[in-house]
C-alpha cells in the first residue's frame, strides 16, 4: 500500500514536471524579446519558433510503446516492440524503413510518415537513453539455449551481427534483440519471409535471406529463447499530461 502511494505520488510529481516543461516554451516566449534587446540571456534557451518539445514529439508513441503489455492485433495479436533502450541508429533506420515502405506495417507507416527528418533524429536519440539505469549487460546470455535452439542460432550465426548476448550489435544500425517480446520477435521474423503481401512484410535483404532458411516452428523456437534473455530493452510507462 505504501509502495502504491509512493508510486502514485511519484507519478503526480512527474506529471507536474511534464506540465511545467510543456508550458515552458509558451511562458518564455515573451521573455525572449528583452533578451534579444541586450538584457541577460534567459537561462534555458527558448525553443525556435514552431519547434516542438520532445515530450510533444513522443506523446503519440507512448500510447502504444509506453504501456506495459500493450498488444497490437495486426497481423496477429502480439505485444508492441519495446523501443526504450534500443540504439538510436536502429530506431531511425526502422522509422525510415516504414516511411519508404520497405517495412509495410500500415499503422507504423502512417505514424512514420507524419515525422520530419528532425523528429526522427530527436525521437531516436531520446529513446536510446530512455530508462537507462547505468547497468552494463554481461556478454554471456542469462540462459543457455536448448541444443535445438543452439543449432539454429549457429546455423545463421545470429551473434555475428546481433553481437554478444544478442544485445551488442556489430553496427549500431542493427537491433538489440535479447529480451524483446518473444511474440513480437516471431511476427518480425515472419515478416522478413513474407512476399507478395500488401500489408505485411519487410524487404531488408539481409534478414530476408536469413529468415527464409527457417520454418515458422524454428522461428518460434528462436523467438522464445531470444525473448527469454535479459536485455537492455524496456517499456518505460509515462504519465500523460492530459
Ligand atoms: C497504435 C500503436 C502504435 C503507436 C501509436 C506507435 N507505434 Fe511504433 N510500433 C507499433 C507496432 C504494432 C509495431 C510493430 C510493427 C511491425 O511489425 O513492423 C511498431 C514498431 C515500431 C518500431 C520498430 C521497432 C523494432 O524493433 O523494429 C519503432 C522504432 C517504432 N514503432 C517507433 C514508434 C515511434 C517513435 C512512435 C511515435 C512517433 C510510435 N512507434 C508509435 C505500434 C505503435
Ligand atoms: C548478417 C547480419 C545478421 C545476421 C547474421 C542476423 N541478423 Fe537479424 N538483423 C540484422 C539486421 C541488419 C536487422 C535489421 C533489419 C531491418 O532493418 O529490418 C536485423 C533484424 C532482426 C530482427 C528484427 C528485430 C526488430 O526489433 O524488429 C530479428 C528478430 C532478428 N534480426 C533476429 C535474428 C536472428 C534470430 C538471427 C539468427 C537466426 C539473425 N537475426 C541473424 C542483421 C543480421
Amino acid at each position: 500500500m505504501n509502495k502504491l502511494l509512493t508510486t502514485l505520488f511519484a507519478l503526480g510529481v512527474a506529471c507536474a514536471t511534464n506540465l511545467a516543461q510543456a508550458q515552458a516554451p509558451a511562458a518564455s516566449a515573451p521573455a525572449a524579446a528583452p533578451a534579444a534587446a541586450g538584457a541577460k540571456p534567459a537561462a534555458p534557451a527558448p525553443a525556435p519558433a514552431g519547434a516542438k518539445s520532445i515530450e510533444a514529439k513522443v506523446a503519440m508513441c507512448i500510447g502504444c510503446h509506453g504501456i506495459k503489455g500493450y498488444q497490437a492485433s495486426f497481423p496477429e495479436v502480439h505485444r508492441v516492440p519495446m523501443i526504450s533502450g534500443q540504439s538510436a541508429k536502429y530506431i531511425a533506420a526502422a522509422l525510415n524503413a516504414y516511411k519508404t515502405g520497405e517495412r509495410k506495417h500500415p499503422t507504423m507507416r502512417g505514424i512514420a510518415d507524419s515525422l520530419t527528418d528532425q523528429d526522427v533524429k530527436d525521437i531516436s536519440a531520446y529513446y536510446e537513453n530512455h530508462g537507462k539505469d547505468g547497468k552494463t549487460l554481461a556478454d554471456k546470455p542469462s540462459r543457455e539455449p536448448s541444443p535445438q535452439v543452439a543449432a539454429l542460432l549457429q546455423k545463421a550465426a545470429c551473434a555475428s551481427c546481433h553481437g554478444a548476448n544478442l544485445s551488442k550489435p556489430i553496427d549500431p544500425s542493427y537491433p538489440k534483440i535479447s529480451g524483446q517480446h518473444a511474440d513480437y520477435l516471431f511476427v518480425a521474423l515472419k515478416a522478413y519471409k513474407a512476399d507478395n503481401n500488401a500489408n505485411v512484410g519487410r524487404s531488408n535483404g539481409v534478414m530476408a535471406a536469413i529468415a527464409k532458411q527457417f520454418s515458422n516452428a524454428e522461428l518460434k523456437a528462436l523467438s522464445g529463447y531470444v525473448g527469454s534473455l535479459e536485455g537492455e530493452l524496456k517499456v518505460v510507462p509515462e504519465s500523460k499530461f492530459r
